[in-house]
Parts: C-alpha cells; sequence; structure tokens
C-alpha cells in the first residue's frame, strides 16, 4: 500500500515538474506573441538592427544619433559596449523607448574578457577539452559581470591556410578536434544556461566555410564541392548546435557564388531547417550591405530583402535592415511574417536571458569588482597557457633549464605586454597586469640577474643593436631568444603573403647561435610560421603563441621544467608559403610523391622542394618519451552494427613525469570517393609518471568509418581500413588493418 502511494506522489511531482518547465517554455512563446503583437512595423525591424558603440571592428559607418534611436524603439542592440556602467546607462535609454525592450549587448569576448587567456589556436594546442571550456566559462563570467549577454564565439571555422591571418581565432584544420572544441567553448560560454548571470549567449561564426577563402586572403571568395562543405567545414557549426548555440553569425565569403548572408542554402535549408536552430543569425559586420560590392544585388533595398529571405535575423552595422525593410513589406517584396519570424527569435533569447523581468540584471558594480581578473582566474589562465606550449624542438636535453645558470633573454618580444595579449583582446589597450616574458623570467632568476637585450626590431631591418645582443649572449651559460609576429601581424584583415619570421630575426638567431652558447627559441605568433633556418639549427625551440595575462609565468614554468610541455599542433606548419594550403588529412592522388623525395617526377609533388611539411599535425614533444606497444582489436572484423575494441599500452620511458596526447588515424583504403590518407578519429591525453605504463582505449564504431558520398549520403561502406596509432600524424607508432563488412 505504502509503496504505491509514494509511486503516486512521484509521478505526480515529475508531472508537474515537466509540466512547469514546459509551461515555462511555453509562457516564453506566449510572452514573445504577446510583445509582438502590441509591435508596430518600425518597432520591429528596429530589434533587427545593431549598432556598434564605443569602438569599431570593422569599416566604420556614418554615425546617426544612436540614442535618439533607442528611444525610438529602432535599435534592437548595440556592440562594443562593456562595463557595467555603460552597459546599464545605454538600457535606460532603451527603457525610454514605448515598449520598453531590451537591448542586447554583444562583444567580441573571443579568449577571455579582462583575464586573457591563450588565443583559441593556441589553446586548441592542449588538446584539453576541459581546460578549454574552462577559459570560455571563466571568459563568460567576467564578461556578463559586466553587462555584456552575448559573445561572438566561438569562431569554428576550419583552416588549413595560414596565410589567412584569423587561423589564430579558430581550432586549426582538423574537423574531428575542431567539432570536440566547438562544443567545449559553447558549454563553457553558456555555463548551465541562459538567465544565469554568469552565462553569455554563444554565437557560432562565421558561418559558412570562411577560412577556405581562396589564397589565405580575408573575406576572400570561397568555392569548394558541396561535399567538402560537408564533410570538412560544416561539422563544427552543427557540433555548436548540438551544444545548444544560442546564436550564429554568418561570413562575408560569397560560397560558391553566393554570399553567405543572403544564402538561403546555409541560412534556411541547412542550420533553421535540416538542423531546427531555433536561434537567431546577425549578420557580420555590414555584410548585408557589402553584397552590393559582390555583385549579388543592386543596392541596400535589394540587399536587405535578399538577406531577410535567406535568413539572415540582425542586420549588424549595414543600416540596410532599419531603412529598407518597412518599404519592402509596404512594396509587397517580402511579407511580414519574415520580419516577424526573426523578430521572434530575437525576442526569445532576450526572455531567455531574462531581460524583461530585469533589463539591468548583467550591469552589477559588485559581481564585476569580485570577477575580473581576480586571482583564481588568472591561475587557471596561467594553466591554459602551459598547456598551449609546443615544443618543437629540445636536442642535448638542454630543456629544461637547471637554475644557477646565467640566462640572457634577448629578443623584441622579450619585454612585450601587448603582444601577449593577441589580436582579439578585450583587455587591450590596457596590458599592466600581463607578465612580459621578461618579468616571468627575472621572478626565477632573481632581480637583477636576467641579462637582456632586444637585439632587434620585430619588422625592420636594422642590426645596429646586434653587437650588444651578442656580447650579452657571451655573458650568458645560455640564450632565450624572444621572436615572432607583432601581434596585430594575424587576426582579422591580416593575411599574410609571407610568413617567415618577420624582418631580420632570423639572423640574429644565427648571430646568436654562433657564438656557440646553448640557445633556446620561442616563437611567438598567431598562425604557423615558416622558419626553417632556426627550425633546422636552433637546438631548442617552443612555439608559444599568445599565452594572455599570465604569459610570463607560464613560459617560465615550462623552461625550468615545473610544467613539462605536452601541447600538439592543431594546424600543419609548412615548409614555405609555396606548400600552402597543406594539411595532414590530403588525398593520395594517382601519383602519391614520397613525403620527402625531392625530385617529384612525373609525381604529385615539386621539383624544388620535399612535400612533407616542416611540422606535422598533432605534432609536440616532452621533456620525456613515450613507448607504445601491445597493440589488440578485439576483432578484426566488425558489421556497421558492431564495434572494434582498439587497445594499447603508453608507457613513460623517460625520468620526467608528463602528458602525452595519443592519437587515433584511420583510413578508408577504397570508398566510392577518395579518402584522405588518414583522418583523427580519437584521441586521449593522459599523464604518466616516469616508468608508467597504462593500457588505452579506443572503440571502433560506425560513425568513425562514415563520411559523405557523392550524394551527400552519411555511409560507411564494406571495405579494409587502416588502423594508426601515433604521437603526431606523421608519428605513427603502432598499425593494424580491420574489415567493415
Ligand atoms: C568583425 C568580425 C567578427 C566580429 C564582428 C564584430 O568584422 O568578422 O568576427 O565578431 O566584426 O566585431
Amino acid at each position: 500500500m505504502l509503496k504505491s502511494k509514494h509511486l503516486m506522489l512521484l509521478l505526480l511531482c515529475t508531472f508537474l515538474v515537466s509540466f512547469s518547465a514546459e509551461a515555462q517554455k511555453k509562457t516564453i512563446e506566449q510572452r514573445v506573441d504577446s510583445v509582438l503583437k502590441l509591435m508596430t512595423l518600425d518597432e520591429k525591424v528596429g530589434q533587427l538592427n545593431q549598432y556598434t558603440s564605443a569602438w569599431a571592428t570593422g569599416p566604420v559607418s556614418p554615425e546617426g544619433n544612436k540614442i535618439q534611436e533607442i528611444k525610438e524603439g529602432r535599435l534592437g542592440s548595440l556592440l562594443n559596449v562593456k562595463g557595467f556602467d555603460k552597459t546599464r546607462a545605454m538600457q535606460e535609454v532603451a527603457m525610454q523607448s514605448r515598449l520598453k525592450i531590451p537591448l542586447l549587448f554583444g562583444l567580441d569576448v573571443i579568449h577571455g574578457y579582462k583575464t586573457t587567456f591563450p588565443i583559441p589556436l593556441a589553446e586548441a594546442a592542449s588538446w584539453d577539452l576541459g581546460a578549454i571550456e574552462q577559459g570560455a566559462r571563466i571568459a563568460a563570467v567576467e564578461a556578463a559581470a559586466s553587462g555584456v549577454h552575448w559573445t561572438f564565439a566561438p569562431m569554428v571555422d576550419i583552416a588549413r591556410d595560414p596565410r589567412w591571418g584569423r587561423v589564430m581565432e579558430g581550432a586549426g584544420e582538423d574537423t574531428y578536434l575542431g567539432c570536440l572544441i566547438a562544443k567545449a567553448r559553447v558549454k563553457g560560454f553558456q555555463g548551465k544556461g541562459l538567465g544565469n548571470t554568469d552565462a553569455v549567449m554563444a554565437c557560432a561564426k562565421h558561418f559558412a566555410a570562411y577560412g577556405a577563402a581562396i589564397g589565405g586572403r580575408d573575406y576572400n571568395s570561397v568555392d569548394m564541392s558541396d561535399r567538402t562543405l560537408w564533410e570538412v567545414y560544416l561539422p563544427p557549426f552543427k557540433a555548436a548546435v548540438d551544444a545548444g548555440a544560442a546564436t550564429f553569425m554568418n561570413s562575408f565569403n560569397d560560397l560558391n557564388g553566393v554570399p553567405a548572408t543572403g544564402n538561403a542554402y546555409l541560412q534556411r535549408d541547412i542550420l533553421k531547417g535540416k538542423w531546427g536552430f531555433k536561434g537567431f543569425v546577425v549578420s557580420d559586420w555590414g555584410s548585408i550591405g557589402e553584397m552590393i560590392q559582390h555583385g549579388f544585388v543592386k543596392d541596400n533595398y535589394e540587399a536587405a530583402q535578399a538577406a531577410i529571405k535567406a535568413g539572415s535575423d540582425m542586420d549588424m552595422e549595414s543600416r540596410s535592415y532599419i531603412k529598407n525593410l518597412a518599404q519592402l513589406v509596404k512594396d509587397g517584396k517580402i511579407s511580414e511574417a519574415l520580419i516577424d519570424d526573426a523578430v521572434k527569435r530575437i525576442l526569445q533569447k532576450k526572455f531567455e536571458l531574462g531581460l524583461f523581468e530585469d533589463p539591468y540584471k548583467f550591469s552589477n558594480p559588485d559581481r564585476e569588482k569580485q570577477a575580473l581578473n581576480n586571482p583564481e582566474h588568472r591561475a587557471i589562465e596561467r594553466d591554459m597557457a602551459r598547456k598551449s606550449i609546443v615544443l618543437l624542438k629540445n636536442e642535448n636535453n638542454i630543456l629544461p633549464l637547471s637554475s644557477g645558470k646565467k640566462i640572457a633573454l634577448i629578443g623584441p618580444l622579450a619585454k612585450s605586454k601587448d603582444d601577449m595579449l593577441g589580436f582579439w583582446s578585450v583587455a587591450w589597450p590596457d596590458n599592466s597586469d600581463v607578465i612580459s616574458q621578461f618579468e616571468g623570467l627575472e621572478k626565477r632568476v632573481g632581480k637583477g640577474k636576467l641579462l637582456y637585450a632586444k637585439g632587434c626590431g620585430i619588422s625592420d631591418s636594422s642590426k645596429a643593436d646586434f653587437a650588444e645582443a651578442i656580447a650579452v649572449a657571451l655573458k650568458a651559460d645560455i640564450v632565450i631568444l624572444s621572436m615572432g609576429e607583432k601581434r596585430d601581424m594575424s587576426g582579422e584583415a591580416k593575411s599574410r603573403s609571407n610568413i617567415h619570421i618577420p624582418g631580420i630575426q632570423e639572423e640574429l638567431i644565427k648571430a646568436i647561435c654562433e657564438t656557440g652558447k646553448p640557445v633556446v627559441v620561442l616563437i611567438n605568433a598567431g598562425r604557423p610560421l615558416v622558419f626553417n633556418w632556426t627550425a633546422d639549427h636552433a637546438p631548442a625551440i617552443l612555439y608559444t603563441w599568445w599565452l594572455g595575462s599570465e604569459a610570463g609565468n607560464a613560459i617560465a614554468d615550462v623552461l625550468f621544467g615545473d610544467y613539462n610541455p605536452a601541447g600538439k599542433l592543431p594546424m600543419t606548419f609548412p615548409r614555405s608559403e609555396g606548400q600552402v594550403p597543406i594539411y595532414y588529412n590530403y588525398m593520395n592522388t594517382g601519383r602519391p610523391a614520397a613525403d620527402n623525395g625531392t625530385f617529384a617526377n612525373y609525381r604529385s609533388g615539386y621539383i624544388d622542394m620535399v612535400k612533407s611539411p616542416k611540422f606535422p599535425f598533432g605534432y609536440g614533444l616532452s621533456y620525456t618519451s613515450f613507448k607504445y606497444s601491445d597493440l589488440k582489436l578485439s576483432s578484426s572484423q566488425m558489421d556497421s552494427n558492431g564495434t572494434i575494441d582498439v587497445s594499447f599500452t603508453l608507457t613513460n620511458t623517460g625520468k620526467y613525469a608528463g602528458e602525452e596526447v595519443a592519437q587515433l588515424y584511420l583510413r578508408d583504403q577504397v570508398a566510392s570517393v577518395v579518402r584522405p590518407v588518414k583522418e583523427l578519429k580519437d584521441f586521449q591525453k593522459l599523464m604518466l609518471k616516469p616508468g608508467e605504463s597504462k593500457i588505452i582505449h579506443f572503440t571502433i564504431d560506425k560513425q568513425k568509418l562514415s563520411f559523405y558520398n557523392n550524394k551527400l549520403e552519411w555511409v560507411a561502406e564494406p571495405g579494409t581500413f587502416d588502423l594508426m596509432i601515433g604521437s603526431s600524424s606523421a608519428d605513427i607508432r603502432l598499425k593494424d588493418k580491420f574489415e567493415l563488412q
């Protein structure tokens, strides 16, 4: 008796809870509809209109009277306004409008807000999904505490061309890794869900295939098969949708001749149709109006028509919507229903954020004071920075440094604080709390004990300071060289045709190496660079990207072995720009050249350079070494509903505890469309003590064997698969084969 009473009570509670959640959701939809019914056409169009505020992150459009427009309900969102006070002030203006619809505040919180994290490409080198999610979480906590509702991140564009400056914003060249990182970042930004005062709306961008711009030239055309689009470039966006991304941002490029912002195939058929995306799409800065430049529309009237029809809900900065949408409705060119759909999507998010209940809930001075740049956040950032560093070379185990050595730090980036922030820094130009490499190292060796010389500039050709640098080097036991790009040589509109280390820096490296002193080179950049002489001659190299607020401390931790570097390259590093695009998961072709054959006669190679990259995808060394052994497959055959358990033993064979990222690659030997020579399908990052072994398991299932065939069907075809496990895409330690029946 008692039992059944409990059961009834449980069932009743379950019903009430689910009813209230459903009711809550229904309430928001009902409330959206009730607001929509009150809105004039002009007020509806106003919700689709977004301007920048304090500063521009694109071609500046003519100033209007934004305050007046907000009062008239002609603005739905502002970007580039931050701080509890400034966001509150703008929201107070919005509360003077007839319907008091709150503004959305958006900002490019790409890798941190006040606590600046490593650039996203550096974070990708950590292959540590938990750490990446945590970094986004902290960025959200700080941004939300300062009145920001919405970050224009994560950028999930797959990129295979290091000439493109925006590779620094993404997760590199691999779709599998890119999907996992997209999910981690969306979850980090949105936390326990919208409405929490420590969560911001994520924005998956740039939809779509922006990273495939021809020539690596920013904003350039993209032309590719639908198969490649679906197989390589779309999956990270789908991962973002599946992770619950609240918004999307479209891209500047045309895709196969149709600008993304006017591309109904992308935004309506795929995103809102097939994928069922319920959030809203914001155009990238001015991209709606730029369809005139593209030659896709005649004027802003046509641009507005094309964009709203194609599913662009909010117009960032082009003013095409605010000036034309109402007229388009009056002219019968578009139905008001199209506008209503866009408005409802935007209002839905404003309700979910809780802004109708309390427009000022995110503008809280106490929360801002407590959250920004606090010691806990900085400690986590320092850890993320260490994890992002990639050890490219360490001849004769020159690293880690032992204490007591006289160290010289030389180079144009040694004392830089600005550059540690990277291109998309919210904190910049305030770099006062950034730990420079000089400060981080001096803290370790003692005040006044670190020798220093600048040596040269970043891009100039003056050797005037070489002599001083050589003299300083001769006084030291070991020289650390800090070289690379400036922070604004990568990022948006920062494509480079020549991606060598700039200026005469490599000549300085050569001059210092010629002193005979042991040399460790730190390369700071937002992209893969070309540095063949250094790679061939410097005994030790660390790729230190742009590591953010704690850069100097993190680098010191690695140099002195407090942290054993474990980063793995998320992008291929070419030997020259002439090899680009170059990536690990290429097709074999009918005439494959040997990786290191110099003469490519009648082979798909170069007559003047080997085919292989300088450093491959997935590459990174450690202060210790690892052995891979005892590969076992639970079966050499599987059917399409089956799985194969793959196991092997990983052993730390060195004298330092360290982490290894063990990578699983597969190759479909024969298929209805040619398949890459290898594809990353799984990985595990784990810590091993010296001498310790662990058995690692991977599971092969149909999903890992599937691809889009030439009918765009997602299929796994019977046949033989090569299985490869390694420490990088080019360092395969264990191999086997299996059959899909
Ligand atoms: C820029 C970028 C985009 C950014 C937006 C707002 O042009 O392309 O990534 O979010 O404008 O700053």
